[in-house]
């Protein structure tokens, strides 16, 4: 498993260019099978989630080909097998999706349950409500889930909570039902509203997306698109909250700056001079900065997914902080490798509180999850001295070539293969 080295101090000057989003690339990749022709997706990031999918969609028997590195023609035309049951379903969370996409077009699918990240317990029960309401039978047992319908009938379905995995798997095998189908409240995160448009190119007829009620009119068939994804609001963050946390002036670029709003304010209550542009940010820290409490909350509140990043910036801001994480039962397990490198924080349930401090010291950390990790690097060069962090692999899930774009900007990450 490879590590990084991190070198502390170092203050984070110039341009960074922001990938697709990950979010949305690991739902419109397993969305393209559904399509009896051929889609080109562009600006997809360069990540092992993506690599992971297509590798499936060619054991299905569909064609995955790299036009270039962030371009990928998937094509699914000549038919692929229904059983995604084999080992490399299970490396990724967002397998999920193929439940949706095989339920739609064949109105059957066996899916191999998913793994991905480790805080706590992520069910899909909302997943499967949504598919029998839609008519299908559905069972789950030993890492397996298999779903089959007669027909798929367009029908109303109020989520109890909102999830974004659900409503984007109900969006999908609603696609294709007979009829029309409501999903209320339903997440309204940018990479659904994404997914929403690709089927919309497709010849899907789906309304409302990106509000709590979303409206699709079954459609018999869809056929190929080309498509490019949005860019990644949540590595967007991360690159922002890199610049506060280290004193230093980034324009972060390739983003949609309306989807970064909660952070951007939240950075600007802390201190933080923010300047927005078209299609970029420019984030500057050259302030004492000062805590602030923070919500995760679904979008447009404040994104779960850099609930660890803007803990690593609490915790070397004045004063004391609160986080609330009401989205993950128990999204804090990474607290403990904060706190070797001198953070000060407790956690009670949902609720961390965070005292800052002066300074944190380098140490061996590892990478909890995708997010945890990081939030290790921002919080490494920060640091005085030298860091090491391990589970690098998380990392290479969802940040395209991390150690390249930190040092791009002045960091020094060396990564080691182990
Ligand atoms: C997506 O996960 C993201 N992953 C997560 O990002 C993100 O944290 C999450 O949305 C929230 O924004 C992908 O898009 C691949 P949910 P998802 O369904 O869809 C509960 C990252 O770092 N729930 O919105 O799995 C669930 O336990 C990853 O990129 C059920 O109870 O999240 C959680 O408490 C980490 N039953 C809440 O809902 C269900 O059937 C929200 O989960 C589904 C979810």
């Amino acid at each position: 498993m490879d590590k990084l080295i991190v070198q502390g101090r170092k203050r984070l000057v110039g341009e960074v260019s922001i990938s697709g989003a990950k979010n949305a690339a690991v739902a419109v990749i397993p969305a393209a099978i559904m399509a009896e022709g051929v889609s080109v997706l562009e600006n997809l990031p360069s990540i092992e989630d993506v690599r992971s999918l297509c590798h499936t969609i060619e054991k299905l028997g569909g064609k995955c080909t790299y036009q270039d590195q962030h371009t990928l023609q998937i094509d699914c035309g000549d038919g692929i097998d229904y059983r995604a049951t084999f080992e490399e379903v299970q490396k990724i969370r967002a397998s999920y999706y193929f439940l949706g996409a095989l339920l739609a077009r064949y109105k059957k699918a066996e899916v191999a349950l998913p793994g991905g990240c480790n805080f706590g317990v992520r069910p899909i029960d909302l997943h499967l409500k949504g598919f029998r309401a839609l008519g299908a039978t559905v069972e789950e047992g030993n890492g397996m889930v298999k779903a089959y319908a007669d027909r798929l009938v367009g029908t109303s379905i109020y989520m109890d909570q909102v999830s974004v995995g659900a409503t984007i798997n109900i969006m999908l095998a609603a696609t294709m039902a007979e009829g029309v189908t409501t999903i209320e409240n339903a997440a309204k995160e940018p990479h659904v509203v994404d997914t929403a448009n690709y089927l919309n190119m497709m010849g899907a007829n789906i309304k409302g997306a990106g509000t709590d009620v979303i409206r699709i009119r079954g459609v018999e068939k869809l056929r190929g698109a080309q498509y490019t994804i949005i860019p990644d609001q949540i590595e967007a963050g991360t690159y922002m909250i890199a610049a506060a946390i280290t004193g230093g002036d980034v324009l972060v670029k390739n983003i949609i700056p309306k989807h970064m709003d909660s952070l951007t304010a939240k950075l600007d209550e802390m201190n933080v001079t923010i300047e927005e542009h078209d299609d970029s940010i420019r984030v500057t820290a050259n302030r004492p900065l000062h805590g602030a409490n923070v919500k995760t909350m679904s979008y447009p509140g404040f994104p779960t997914d850099l609930q660890p990043q803007i803990a690593a910036l609490l915790s070397v801001c004045s004063g004391s902080s609160v986080i609330t994480e009401n989205v993950w039962e128990n999204r804090y397990q990474y607290i403990d490798e904060l706190r070797k490198l001198g953070a000060q924080v407790e956690i009670d349930g949902r609720i961390a509180r965070i005292q800052g401090v002066e300074h944190l010291h380098g140490a061996q950390v590892s990478a909890t999850d995708l997010r945890a990790g990081a939030a290790m690097i921002l919080a490494a060069l920060a640091a005085e001295g030298e860091s090491e962090i391990d589970g690098v692999k998380y990392i290479d899930r969802g940040y395209e070539n991390v150690e390249h774009k930190f040092n791009a900007l002045g960091a020094k990450i060396t990564r080691i293969q182990v």
